[in-house]
């Protein structure tokens, strides 16, 4: 490990903002002073000019996933790599057991998976697809190992999600561990209904994907979610909400004295409905859930980010390419499910979100990487830069101009969501606890070196 100082950077926190060098010694951030001097054996890095943000954390990845028949396309070491290059570097993925599955050795096989490959640092939302003693003994066991946080899909019927009885038995064990429940939001019985009604009058294409899931589904869902946690008093997390509608139900609960945090995406902010009209089957290629939606929802999006309703920015990486898109060719209800977006998350935050005056540098800082590292126990080595904290650094140049392109990005998948959006920005460095991965954008570091981050309930 590299010990390193960062010279005259703009240092840009959740709350606050100076001109100061950074030295990371160790892994961890030793000092920070106007005018250091630098010991022998450090490198130099001059950051004037830059901002030196805290190090971005994405809440919602599937790296490995198996889903829909298939499997995502990306590895530990592709999707960190990629990761890294857009300056994330922690992720915290789903471990997500098949139903018949236990969820012990479902941490086992996640763990093979990214044991020696990841190239950041990474943790496990662990996953309910079943409840009964036996899971309820291994979720405790899988608490204390240092993974305190659920997922519970209120979709996907028959596959993933669970019923009423499971997700209200699951909330009660959150409550008394502490553990923050995070749910996937659609009421599973409206879009089962909605998918065989537009199927059997032949309406087939991806452009119907939307019409199965309509704002209302999402809205019921977060409800439900939210009546949930007020009965059992457990914490609860709404991972990629949509739409206004949904918003609105979450903000109702917060008013209520509900513990419910509302998570994000950028697909959402920035793309909307039409992409899935696009011909050819292109459109499959913008097909996730909850959908892409009207444009209208997207100011709501961000007027929520702006006020603190939205809390945190999630990628919801679930890369299947154009071949395995095409599993839905005759029935929109098969295509796999997920848009790519790991890589390029935080740069289209900053390029659509700082820049146009949407949201300031403070509130970018928060929903990409402080938030999370809070509502997920991470604080204070991750999310923030401070004495003692990991070394983990972005040093980014506001001035660098770019167009997103498949041609270009390090995601294992032929094709970007965003192609030729522009881009304002590069990560010109990128720290992994001291350890220099990313250069001018590039991966220069070391693959396998990421860590699983142990961490401590906090919701009680
Ligand atoms: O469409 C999506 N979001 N695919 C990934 C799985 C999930 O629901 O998060
Ligand atoms: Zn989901
Ligand atoms: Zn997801």
């Amino acid at each position: 490990m590299s010990n390193l100082l960062i010279k005259n950077g703009d240092i840009v926190t959740a709350s606050a903002r100076y001109t100061a060098d950074i030295l990371c010694k160790d892994g961890k951030i030793a000092a920070i002073a106007k005018d250091l001097d630098a010991p022998a054996d450090v490198e130099v890095y001059d950051a004037s000019g830059k901002y030196v943000f805290p190090g971005f954390i994405d809440p919602h990845t599937h790296v490995y996933l198996p889903f829909m028949g298939t499997y995502a396309k990306d590895d530990y070491e592709t999707a960190t790599v990629a990761a890294l290059c857009g300056g994330t570097t922690t992720l915290i993925d789903f471990c997500i057991p098949g139903r018949d599955e236990e969820p012990l050795s479902a941490i086992e096989t996640w763990r093979n998976q990214a044991e020696g490959k990841a190239a950041s640092d990474y943790t496990w939302h662990m996953a309910v697809t079943r409840f009964d003693e036996e899971v309820e003994t291994q979720l405790r066991e899988i608490v204390s190992m240092g993974i305190p946080s659920f997922k519970v899909f209120l979709a996907y019927k028959g596959a993933l999600g669970v019923d009423d009885g499971e997700l209200y038995q699951t909330m009660k064990l959150a409550k008394e561990l502490g553990v923050i429940v995070t749910a996937h939001c659609e009421n599973a019985d409206m879009v089962a209904e909605l998918q065989k009604d537009l199927i059997a009058a032949g309406n087939t294409g991806p452009q119907w994907h939307e019409p199965s899931r309509p704002v209302e589904v999402e809205a019921e869902g977060t409800r439900h979610l939210c009546s949930m946690s007020e009965l059992t008093g457990a914490h609860c997390y709404v991972v990629h909400l949509s739409c206004e509608r949904a918003l609105k139900e979450a903000v109702e609960a917060k008013l209520r004295g509900v513990n419910v945090y509302v998570e994000s995406l950028i697909q959402h902010l920035l793309l909307d409905h039409t992409y899935a009209e696009r011909p050819d089957f292109e459109g499959a290629n913008f097909v996730m859930s909850p959908p892409l939606r009207e444009k209208s929802n997207q100011r709501a999006l961000w007027d929520g980010f702006r006020h603190g309703l939205v809390t945190t920015l999630g990628s919801d990486h679930a890369p299947f390419d154009t071949e395995q898109k095409r599993m839905g060719k005759d029935d929109f209800t098969l295509i796999p499910n997920g848009i790519p977006s790991l890589e390029d998350r935080v740069r289209m935050f900053y390029t659509h979100g700082v820049e146009t005056g949407r949201i300031n540098l403070h509130r970018f800082v928060y929903a990409a990487s402080t938030a999370a590292a809070k509502i997920f126990g991470l604080f204070p080595n991750k999310g923030t830069i401070q004495l003692g904290s990991d070394a983990d650094l972005v040093v980014y140049d506001p001035n660098h101009r770019d167009k997103i392109s498949a041609a270009t990005h390090h995601m294992n998948i032929d094709y970007n969501p965003f192609e030729d959006f522009p881009v304002h920005g590069r990560c010109d460095l990128v720290t992994v606890r001291g350890n220099v991965q990313v250069r001018q954008g590039e991966f220069v570091g070391e693959k396998g070196i990421g860590k699983f981050l142990k961490r401590q309930p906090t919701h009680f």
